[in-house]
């Protein structure tokens, strides 16, 4: 039996620390090794494995299907990315992995196989909240100082964070339903639309006219930060029942519900940065990171509002901004040099908020509500 065994943790770290990360969450096995120095993060290797087509025939994520994907490939990626960052194993100061939130049976796959390794070799465990690895993923491209406020718009999760440090988030508002990411899946299934959501849908909406249907933009007469996707998804259904659903058609809904997504996530972020500038001086940062930030859309609109704020914007390359082991070695990385680590008794968790303060106050704000991580 596993015991809660005290893993080695230094009392001074030393100046630069390389991690391995492992992702197991959702439908992505990915392994990663990040070198942390006092300049930044260097990603010395970067190995994913997506399940895309695994689930396709499902229309959506099927947790048993992706468990049994992590178990067939976690320990080939975690050999790649050994083999990729050619350290070797004594050149790790430790080994984190996503713990939660997510599907339990893949998160428990890749926490299982960082306990392993932390075992066989003696190093810390990090066990890292998945949000956490988005939160501080920015750092992973560049130089974004703390703190700054970062809006997360994926399949899984769609909030606004406040950055204010390593272990020091404090969400500011969220969906009370679905997630951005899902609502985008939804109409391209709705439509009919073939190949991945967001990108059909985008794809789509370039020959279409986006004042042709008039759709919901819902909590826009709040000041408060949260939002609402799933009657958007209702009307969507509904303007794809009237009439024919030509080619034409699909395209002016997919451009109006585009256009939608965007008036809602520009109004409510300028919202979000005024609020978060409040009792701050000099310049600040507004960061979106997450899958629907490849919209080039919504991206375009996000940056309009953050330079009308007076706002620096960011947002991490793509391959970054979508789930990555990279930015679960960099969480794991930064606690490290903190001092921190977990035992080897850590829990996979299915639920867990980023800012347990706030979920306690607003349970229902989470992210996603029926997404696959919420
Ligand atoms: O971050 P991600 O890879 O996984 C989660 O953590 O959920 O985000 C995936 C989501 C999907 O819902 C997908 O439809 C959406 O990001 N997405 C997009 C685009 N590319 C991906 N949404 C809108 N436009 C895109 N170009
Ligand atoms: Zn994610």
């Amino acid at each position: 039996m596993m015991q809660a065994a005290s893993l080695p943790t230094r009392e001074s770290q030393p100046d630069t620390l390389t991690v391995l990360g492992i992702e197991t969450s959702c439908d992505e096995t990915a392994a990663a090794v990040v070198r942390l120095g006092p300049g930044g993060a260097e990603v010395l290797s970067d190995r994913i494995a997506s399940q895309t087509e695994e689930h396709a025939l499902y229309g959506g994520v099927v947790p048993e299907i992706a468990a049994r994907a992590h178990v067939e490939r976690t320990d080939v990626l975690v050999r790649l990315a050994m083999a990729d960052a050619g350290i070797g194993w004594g050149g790790l100061d430790a080994v984190a992995a996503t713990s939660g939130p997510g599907l339990i049976g893949g998160v428990m796959v890749g926490l299982s196989t960082a306990k392993a390794i932390a075992m066989a070799r003696g190093l810390p465990l990090l066990a890292v909240n998945h949000l956490e690895g988005h939160a501080l993923s920015p750092r992973l491209g560049g130089a974004v100082a703390f703190p700054y406020l970062l809006l997360l718009v994926s399949g899984g999760h769609c909030q606004f964070i406040a950055v204010e440090g390593v272990g020091q988030y404090r969400r500011m508002g969220s969906t009370i339903d679905d997630a951005a990411g899902e609502a985008f899946d939804k109409t391209a299934k709705l439509l009919g639309l073939s190949g991945s959501g967001g990108p059909a849908v985008e794809r789509c909406a370039m020959g279409g006219i986006a004042a042709a249907v008039d759709l919901p933009r819902p909590l826009l007469d709040r000041a408060a930060l949260d939002m609402s996707f799933s009657g958007l998804k209702t009307a969507v259904r509904r303007a794809a029942g009237e009439g024919d659903l030509t080619d034409k058609r699909r395209a002016d809904i997919c451009a109006s519900f585009q256009l939608a997504v965007a008036d809602i996530l520009a109004f409510k972020s300028a919202r979000a940065m005024e609020m978060f500038s409040e009792g701050r001086e000099g310049a600040l940062t507004f960061v979106v990171a997450g899958g629907v930030a490849a919209n080039r859309m919504l991206r375009a609109r996000l940056e309009a509002a953050a330079s009308h704020a007076g706002f620096a914007f960011a947002a991490p390359p793509l391959r970054w901004c979508t789930d990555n082991a990279a930015m679960i070695a960099l969480a794991g990385a930064e606690r490290l040099r903190l001092g921190q680590s977990d035992a080897l008794s850590s829990p996979a968790r299915a639920r867990w908020p980023l800012d347990e303060a706030s979920a306690l106050n607003a349970p229902v704000f989470g992210g996603g509500k029926k997404g696959a991580k919420a």
